[in-house]
């Protein structure tokens, strides 16, 4: 969900400062002055935001279902209590980061740590990118690469996506190379599609543009190809993993990126010094030492989906869309969308994602793979909202 521009600057005078105050805790009738110093590109750019209130079934980030275990909790909880809380966290976590390596197969001094992917998505953008410059993704996809590149002065150029939100990856070659593009993000599993990149799709873009390839792989753990392995062929690729999703941490906060060590050097200059706190350090650490827990629940949550998927195609009135991520795209044909994800959470206390007020994701809603509890819970009441009453 994402908050409209700013609107563009009057021209009102500059004053410089109020000859009052507004009184206790007043601001001023209006922000004028400090609007008209914010940049363009960055009032032209719709913000990033979400209203998610709260629900007995919360369907709608594409987070875990399950909390991490007690256990695991207290493990984290022990070791941030035996660190020095009034020193700064280690400059690079070397164990941390050794084990992240191993963990995803790459080398380590290619691997920088942030504070959630979404810094990382941030951090390469900020180091790539000059004023004008292209970046080229498909479209619909996450709305913060878009946010990201106004802010930073890029130019965003989105390029549909095919039938059934296929990735076109002629055209994105094709535009990639017109536009010249410093950056092409892909996301896959594509938010909010679901749909994965082809195989080779990602070698491809590497050998018929000369942009970066930006491959945010939020949500790889739940299937699709992962672009890691090129790694070891490009100093052109940028891999993006997070321990949001498929890990359970969204709270903690962190994710990573995997570049050539030369390019990782760089990359870690656009992020902040001291960018992960110790305890979400702590959190990443156990988590590793947990990871077959944390794939078995995984795999649980594809196994949902998988099931989910055609029950809910079966139900009248919708197309819903294959998805190999942790969550599910449909499009309603014989209700509005908004009416569907309305009653879905006044009646039945489900909250899930209605994406439909962008232009390309018409009538369409997301819903998140939770327990089977969820799903079954999902099922029985779109059946009841669809007009089939169980
Ligand atoms: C495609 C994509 N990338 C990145 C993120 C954010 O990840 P993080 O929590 O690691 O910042 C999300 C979150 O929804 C996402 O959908």
């Amino acid at each position: 969900m994402s908050r409209p521009p700013t609107p563009a600057p009057s021209s009102t005078p500059v004053r410089p400062i109020a000859r009052e105050t507004t009184g206790p805790g007043g601001a001023l009738p209006d922000g004028a002055e400090g609007l008209a110093l914010i940049k363009p590109g960055v009032r032209a750019q719709a913000g990033y935001t979400l209203r998610a209130p709260a629900a007995r079934r919360k369907l709608n980030q594409n987070e875990c279902p399950h909390d991490l275990p007690q256990e695991i909790k207290q493990a984290v909880l022990d070791r941030a209590a035996d660190a020095a809380w009034q020193r700064y966290p280690e400059f690079v976590p070397e164990r941390l980061v050794q084990r992240l390596a191993a963990h995803y197969g790459w080398v380590t001094d290619g691997v920088v740590v942030g504070n959630g992917s979404n810094e990382l998505i941030q951090a390469t953008l900020s180091v790539v990118l000059g004023e004008g410059d292209a970046v080229v993704a498909p479209s619909p996809t996450f709305s913060l690469y878009r946010l990201l590149t106004g802010v930073l002065g890029g130019r965003y150029v989105p390029v549909p996506m095919g039938p059934g939100f296929a990735f076109d990856v002629d055209r994105i070659v094709e535009t990639a190379v017109r536009e010249r593009a410093r950056v092409i993000v892909l996301n896959s599993p594509n938010n909010p599609t679901g749909s994965a990149v082809p195989d080779g799709a990602v070698e491809r873009l590497l050998a018929e543009t000369g942009a970066l390839v930006l491959c945010d792989e939020a949500y790889q753990d739940f299937g699709g190809p992962t672009a890691i392995p090129l790694l070891r062929r490009t100093s052109r690729l940028v891999v993006l993993r997070t321990f949001s999703k498929a890990m359970g941490m969204a709270g903690l906060r962190f994710g990573l990126a995997l570049a050539h060590p030369d390019v990782a050097r760089e990359l870690a200059k656009g992020k902040l010094p001291y960018n992960v706190n110790l305890i979400t350090l702590a959190a990443a650490d156990v988590a590793l030492d947990h990871a077959d827990l944390l794939a078995a629940r995984t795999r649980a949550v594809t196994e949902t989906r998988d099931r989910f998927l055609p029950r809910l195609a079966g139900l009248p009135g919708i197309e819903v869309f294959p998805s190999a991520a942790n969550f599910v795209l449909f499009r309603c044909q014989a209700h509005p969308a908004g009416e569907v994800f309305t009653r879905l959470y006044e009646e039945h206390g489900i909250l899930i994602r209605d994406v439909s007020g962008s232009p390309d994701l018409a009538q369409c809603l997301r819903i998140s793979i939770g327990t089977e509890e969820d799903m079954e819970a999902v099922l029985s009441a779109l059946q009841v909202v669809l007009g089939r009453a169980s």
